[in-house]
């Protein structure tokens, strides 16, 4: 018979005691330990079955006959690293009502038109899934469903279908009746998860597992549920608005900075090549508090819109709100602006806003950031068709950021007439042709010529 074993096991990462402590002494949460009585061995221990056991010659090993499924579009495959290797343990997290259960059933519809897919629904009934599906307009008939939360019931049933492809949403809705705890907690998670990547493995069915994530955005659950899968792929947005990121966090077969940006529509979600128009507000002309800059998530350069405003404050010590921007970035950009430019804020509240709910922290808005507080603070409006980019050092110097190529490309592309950037930056002498490009040593530099154009374009009201 199996051993009966008690453990106290932290809910927030996984850490495992033989007794009782107050403090989890792995990640420092206070009173995260619950007991755990198992009565089965971890399994984590036999998962290397995928290793061969001899050496083999780097030169003889062939890597590209990695077969891989497409999914249901290109930018989706991209994430992957084109497309779903065979046989892997996928891990799609998010928060809920995201659309983790959209894009897979809209994924799993495609993909059963080849092959055979089974959609473990853990958290809603069939009926709901059909229901999603009529709305979404998906008509293919071949997907296997089926409603279930005991996992010894699903390998079961897997072991008779005998699947291609299989989808498990979610992983935290469903148990193993070995352990006594109950589903979601961080012994089920691992133990679930690790079983169906033994699935994975011996019987090689593609597995995507859908992970909620918690409030602090880490995938509930252990973090070994992390380390267990191939892939980590992140589904991210904004409530608010209707554009989702797919970004892979992780992946053992491909790179894990490409992202795809999809738009939720009431009939599922569309992927959206020229991400960029997205996230520029409406403002046809330019007003007080608003430039552009580009950012870079993998291969994708997006131009976004920053808006900043200030305005007299009616506290001793005036508010600072950054939103999708780094919040000690913002306040660094206004020391540097204070010290170097000689702007005061003391009595001023600043908000500084990426527009779309888009977030980046990337360095290489600093001007942009800059060049909106201080419009908004002048009341000036910015030279038209301008993008700023650049990082601002602490002495107030502009400092070069990388894949400018792409990122001024792109400015074309959406047709802006001017750009800032870094002074020392190298570019191909064909860009000068195609836009004028300002190049500025420090911040006050590109302050001064852009203020001073923009002066003359003062709109009158
Ligand atoms: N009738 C509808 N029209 C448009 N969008 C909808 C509709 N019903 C649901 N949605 C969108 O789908 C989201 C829920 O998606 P879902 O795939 O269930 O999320 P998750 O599985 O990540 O919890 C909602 O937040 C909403 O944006
Ligand atoms: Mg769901």
């Amino acid at each position: 018979m199996a051993k009966v074993t008690s453990k106290w096991v932290c809910q927030e990462c996984g850490h495992a005691s033989l007794s009782y402590i107050g403090k989890c002494p792995e990640c420092n949460s206070w009173g995260s330990l619950i007991e755990e009585i198992s009565r089965k061995k971890s399994a984590s221990q036999n998962l290397s079955s995928e290793t061969e056991n001899s050496f083999s010659l780097i030169s003889n090993i062939d890597h590209s006959n990695i077969e891989r499924i497409k999914s249901f579009d290109k930018e989706f495959d991209s994430v992957l690293g084109g497309g779903f290797v065979i046989g892997s343990l996928i891990l799609l997290s998010g928060e809920p009502g995201i659309g983790k259960s959209t894009i897979l059933l809209q994924a799993a519809n495609h993909l059963s038109r080849n092959l055979k897919v089974a959609y473990v629904t853990a958290e809603e009934s069939i009926y709901q899934v059909k229901l999603r599906a009529q709305r979404l307009n998906l008509q293919d008939k071949n997907l296997l469903l089926l409603a279930e939360n005991n996992l010894e019931i699903i390998l079961d049933l897997i072991e008779k279908e005998k699947p291609d492809f299989l989808i498990i949403d979610s992983i935290q809705a469903i148990y193993h009746p070995e352990l006594e705890s109950t589903a979601g907690n961080v012994s089920q998670v691992r133990e679930c998860a690790n079983k169906l990547l033994r699935l994975a493995k011996d019987k090689n069915i593609t597995t995507i597992l859908v992970g909620h994530v918690n409030k602090e955005g880490l995938i509930a659950g252990p973090k070994v549920l992390e380390h267990i899968v191939d892939t980590v792929l992140y589904f991210e947005g904004e409530k608010f608005h209707n554009f989702r990121i797919l970004r892979a966090t992780k992946n053992r077969f491909g790179s894990s900075d490409e992202i795809a940006v999809f738009e939720m529509k009431e009939t599922g979600l569309k992927i959206i090549l020229n991400p960029s128009f997205l996230f520029m507000s409406q403002n046809k002309d330019s007003v007080p508090g608003s430039t552009y800059s580009a950012l870079v998530e993998g291969s994708k350069t997006i131009i976004a819109e920053i808006q900043a405003l200030v305005g007299g404050t009616s506290y001793t010590t005036p508010r600072r709100v950054a939103n999708g921007l780094d919040y000690n970035r913002v306040l660094q950009i206004i020391a540097i602006l204070e010290r170097r430019v000689g702007f005061n804020f003391s009595k001023h509240d600043l908000f500084v806003n990426l527009v779309g709910g888009l977030s980046s922290y990337e360095p290489a808005l600093d001007l942009s950031i800059a060049m909106s507080i201080v419009s908004c603070k002048q009341d000036v409006i910015p030279i038209k068709k301008t993008v700023y980019i650049g990082e601002i050092g602490l002495t107030g110097e502009i400092r070069e950021v990388n894949q400018i190529e792409n990122r001024i490309k792109e400015c074309i592309k959406l047709g802006f007439e001017r750009i800032v950037i870094p002074y020392n930056t190298e570019i191909s002498s064909n860009r000068f042709k195609e836009i004028e490009i300002i190049q500025g040593k420090k911040v006050l530099d590109a302050i001064r010529s852009s203020l001073t154009t923009a002066q003359k374009n003062l709109a009158t009201p």
